[in-house]
């Protein structure tokens, strides 16, 4: 392959990561918990990354969110490289990038749905009418348009994790990064906010999932398996 694909490849891709290795210290242990991640992602895709607990799923999910940097390796989202940004250029270039759903929903329980939704966009500085009309828009567009004014402790896990979605969307993110989104749902509500992701990617949106269940990954259009920090498989799925 020549240098110039290496290089519109890089380009095109919105998340690309060569050999990540993430090296945790307590005291004087250490323990590698990515050993060396190749992974390119592009724009429109739906991956999930799946693998059993202790495999270093978080780790990377810490990495590819921003929350956290290499070890070595490098990391580019969006075409900048983040693997060497300092704290500050991180947390901005989070709340441009990505939206998190996370599996313990994370949303302020004294905030109602719409004024947790609008977070994002208070972070990057939008003004106060335009927030709450996006805000407004991105909980219709999960369902929840009726629900806007409810506080957290007022709707049921689903819909809590739908208003986190809603979140996550609210500044059209190039990627939205989910992490055992469903872990804490009923079976019900699971089918609803995987519904929701599909929807998501139809519309064109970039998905990370990250899950330990076989059956949630099989709805996204490829796997990538991580067992002991690695990569171990990568397979189209195409169950859609
Ligand atoms: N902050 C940390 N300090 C030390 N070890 C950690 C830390 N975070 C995670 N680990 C270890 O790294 C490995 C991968 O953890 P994690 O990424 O949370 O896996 P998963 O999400 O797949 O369950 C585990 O063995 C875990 O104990
Ligand atoms: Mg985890």
């Amino acid at each position: 392959m020549s240098t110039l694909e290496v290089t519109s490849e890089t380009t095109d891709a919105v998340v690309s990561l060569e050999g990540v290795r993430k090296t945790y210290h307590s005291g004087s242990i250490e323990f590698e918990a990515l050993r060396g991640v190749d992974m390119r992602i592009t724009a429109g895709e739906y991956v999930a990354v799946v693998g059993p607990s202790g495999s270093g799923k978080s780790t990377l999910m810490n990495i590819l969110g921003c929350l956290d940097v290499p070890t070595q390796g490098s990391y580019h989202l969006g075409g900048e490289d983040v693997s060497t940004m300092s704290e500050t250029e991180l947390a901005n270039v989070r709340n441009r990038r990505i939206g998190f759903v996370f599996q313990q929903f994370n949303l302020l329980p004294s905030l109602a749905a719409w004024r947790n939704v609008e977070l994002p966009l208070v972070y990057a500085g939008m003004g106060s009418a335009e927030r709450h009309e996006r805000a407004v828009e991105a909980l219709t567009r999960v369902g929840l348009g009726d629900r806007v004014d409810n506080r957290p402790g007022e709707l049921s896990g689903g819909q809590q994790q739908r208003v986190a979605v809603a979140r996550a969307l609210v500044t059209e993110p190039d990627i939205i990064l989910a992490d055992e989104p469903t872990g804490n749902l009923d079976s019900g509500s699971t089918t609803a906010v995987l519904g929701l992701l599909d929807e998501l990617h139809d519309s064109g949106r970039t998905i990370v999932l990250i899950t330990h269940e076989h059956d949630v990954a099989a709805r996204a259009s490829r796997n990538l398996t991580i067992r002991d920090g690695l990569i171990t498989a990568d397979d189209l799925v195409g169950a859609r």
